[in-house]
């Protein structure tokens, strides 16, 4: 719409004006607002632009590549993309954790330790000025009135330094958001607008500790990778059926129960995969989406033929309050 278009002209020419010769940093999560946030930037000022993707082996199925090949140097934007696959790092470290806190501790730790020491290099090669957030308005209001809206974010949301770290790297003190006064569907007509591809700019919510926190109890690579096959069939079918994902959030969740069952002749034991869908219009209140009979029976199948280490399938019922929409 033209108002995407005005609006999308005037913040290139006020980001241009405002930054002039200096370098910005960004953390790129591969959300829609990171991803509008880094387009818009790239916009205005190219290559002085360095994004940083700290890919923590925590992302949907194929997620990673597929911000890779968005603003790797096969993409269509011009901008310095560093993609550090930090995997292997977040297993580790998670090894043998079960608690839902202290996994969100450690993720989030990880998570400041590697974009930090990546920003510290960056910085040493000098020209850097600012840091730049995906904030949108709903994180602004969220926080209360005022600057608070950087600090909810770089904390609940991956993406930002704690403020010490910020100041210390000698980046200015107040971050570059483009985003601040937009919805998040405003967010996506911009994402259009620069032509972003549609499966990003249309991508279900995912938490900032992503899969970690949808895998219930110990995070390990093998219940990382049934989660993310699991929950990419669930979607595709959600999808093929017409249901309308843009109301809520629908993913799989993989729960830390195993049981028997029967494949063939032989005897299983396994673990059960949990479908949830929630209608949802602010996220604080939800309700379990009434999808047709059908379609689950057609997830089900398919998640247990197709994904090993699957022998039954759930779907969750529960509401916000009292359920949460994570599982943890
Ligand atoms: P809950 O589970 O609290 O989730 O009902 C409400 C919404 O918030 C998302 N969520 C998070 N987002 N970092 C995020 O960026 C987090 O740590 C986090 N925890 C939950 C969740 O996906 C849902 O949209």
């Amino acid at each position: 719409t033209w108002q995407m278009n005005t609006f999308v002209k005037d913040t290139v020419a006020a980001l241009k004006e405002k930054i002039g010769d200096d370098r910005v940093l960004l953390g790129l999560s591969g959300g829609v607002d990171s991803t509008v946030t880094a387009v818009l930037l790239s916009k205005a000022i190219g290559k002085q632009l360095t994004c940083v993707f700290v890919d923590h082996g925590l992302m949907r199925k194929d997620e990673g590549d597929e911000v890779e090949a968005v603003f790797g140097p096969k993409g269509d934007f011009d901008l310095n993309f560093i993609r550090v696959n930090a995997g292997e790092t977040y297993f580790k470290k998670l090894k043998g954790v079960t608690d839902p806190e202290q996994k969100r501790k450690i993720i989030g730790a990880l998570f400041v330790e590697i974009f930090g020491a990546e920003a510290k290099k960056l910085t040493d090669e000098g020209g850097f000025k600012y840091m730049a957030q995906g904030t949108i308005y709903p994180d602004v209001v969220e926080s209360g009135a005022g600057n608070g809206g950087a600090v909810i974010k770089s904390h609940h949301n991956v993406g930002g330094l704690p403020q010490e770290m910020v100041v210390e790297l000698g980046f200015d003190q107040t971050p570059i958001e483009p985003l601040r006064d937009l919805f998040k569907d405003e967010v996506r007509k911009v994402g259009l607008e620069l032509g972003i591809p549609r499966n990003l700019v249309f991508r279900q919510p995912f938490p900032g500790p992503g899969l970690g926190i949808r895998v219930v109890g110990e995070v390990t690579p093998e219940k990382v990778k049934i989660t993310q096959e699991a929950d990419a069939i669930y979607r595709e079918e959600l999808e093929k059926a017409g249901i309308d994902m843009g109301k809520g959030q629908f993913f799989a969740a993989l729960s830390n129960l195993r049981s028997v069952g029967v494949m063939g002749d032989d005897r299983t034991y396994d673990y059960a995969v949990v479908l949830r869908g929630v209608i949802t219009s602010d996220f604080m209140t939800a309700e379990a989406a009434e999808i047709p009979w059908s379609v689950l029976q057609t997830c089900m199948n398919r998640i247990i033929n197709e994904v090993k280490g699957v022998n039954r399938v759930m779907y969750d019922l529960t509401s916000k309050p009292p359920g949460t929409i994570e599982l943890e």
